[in-house]
């Protein structure tokens, strides 16, 4: 019997409706297999910002802390999008989260269920197999470099910058990952242009030389962002730097039908947090339409990867699975040849999955 302590994190959007479905799931099963899991709510985000003016309020980062796992709902608001002035924004409580927290390999499966063959946009003979396990760098890059404005605010930058030890402890937890699959590992970059992706590929191919058994390709993101189209059987483990990743793992969840249905798992050296790929969704917010699949397989994600309870983690992947195979599908995974009646909300197909549990 495992006793947890999980925070959950819904943010703004459909982060809330769709982290309520995922809690479910945890809880159906702790007592399926008689675990324990007690849980606390933060803020984070919008959501935050209105309550405290504050994206990641302090309260809310101690209890990330103090908590065994997060379940992570989304960020963003519509109303910062559009004004790109806005000082405080949601999406730096992410960012903070993760820096604090030291969440630097992001973990995205993208994962076919056979159901969905028909729901990508891709021909399903292309699809077909298609198996991907992405590892972005999560702390550093773009994203954390010097940014500014000089020229009297008139030129704008953002330094990309990367250290061989950042690069290394991603670069060490892609290979074993490839160790433990098909043993490929796609390390992408674009070091016939800058200067941290040269030092990237230098650390990556030091790597390489300590696993001789792990099959090393290197790409430019160019041609990355060509080949998951074209051939997406070619890839198993794919490593690369923040913004490549975030990039092209939205590119990769059309493989998987839709960005509803990819969970991720972002770790490093304390707590965690798990969640979906996609975002806060505000268009459909509130309407019960979106997917909670993402959140339900981040909590399977949660149970593996922090608890060690394959087993549960595998129940829940199970239950999707046959969810899918009745013929249940929410509004983003349906097509044409789906019989209206099956397409379900938030909640009903949430029912669905627990009555499987
Ligand atoms: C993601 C999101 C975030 C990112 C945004 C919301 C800051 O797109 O988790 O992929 O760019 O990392
Ligand atoms: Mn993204």
């Amino acid at each position: 019997m495992a006793k947890k302590h999980i925070l959950i994190v819904p943010g703004d959007g459909i982060g809330q409706e769709v982290t309520a479905v995922g809690k479910k799931v945890l809880d159906k099963i702790a007592a399926r297999f008689n675990h324990e899991f007690t849980y606390d709510e933060a803020l984070i985000g919008h959501v935050a910002i209105e309550a405290t003016g504050d994206p990641l309020p302090a309260e809310s980062l101690e209890k990330m802390r103090n908590s065994d796992a997060v379940l992570f709902g989304a960020v963003g608001h519509p109303k910062y999008d559009n004004d790109p002035s806005a000082k405080v924004r949601p999406e730096q409580g992410l960012l903070k989260m993760r820096k604090e927290l030291g969440l630097y390999a992001n973990l995205r499966p993208i994962k076919l269920f056979d159901e969905l063959l028909g729901a990508s946009s891709i021909k399903p003979e292309i699809l077909k197999g298609a198996d991907i396990l992405f590892f972005r760098e999560l702390t550093g890059d773009i994203y954390f470099g010097e940014k500014g404005r000089k020229n009297n605010g008139d030129t704008a930058y953002d330094v990309a910058e990367y250290s061989r030890y950042e690069v290394q402890r991603i670069g060490r937890k892609a290979f074993d990952a490839a160790r433990t699959r098909r043993k490929k590992l796609v390390s992408v970059d674009k070091a016939n242009v800058l200067e941290s992706s040269r030092l990237w590929r230098e650390e990556i191919q030091k790597l390489a030389l300590e696993y001789p058994d792990v099959e090393v390709e290197y790409q430019f993101v160019d041609a990355t962002a060509m080949i998951l189209i074209k051939e997406p059987t070619r890839f198993d483990v794919v490593v690369t730097a923040n913004l490549f990743g975030d990039i092209l793992t939205d590119e990769a969840s059309q493989i998987a039908g839709s960005m509803g249905m990819l969970a991720s798992a972002s770790i490093g050296d304390g707590t965690g947090v798990y969640e979906p790929i996609h975002g806060s969704a505000h268009d459909i917010t509130g309407k019960g339409l979106a997917n909670p699949m993402a959140s339900v397989l981040s909590a399977a994600l949660l149970l593996d990867i922090s608890f060690g309870l394959k087993e549960e983690s595998e129940a829940i992947i199970s239950a999707i699975d046959q969810v899918l195979k009745k013929g249940f599908r929410t509004r983003d995974i349906a097509d044409k040849t789906t019989d209206p009646s099956m397409i379900l909300g938030t909640d009903a197909i949430g029912e669905e999955i627990l009555k499987l549990l």
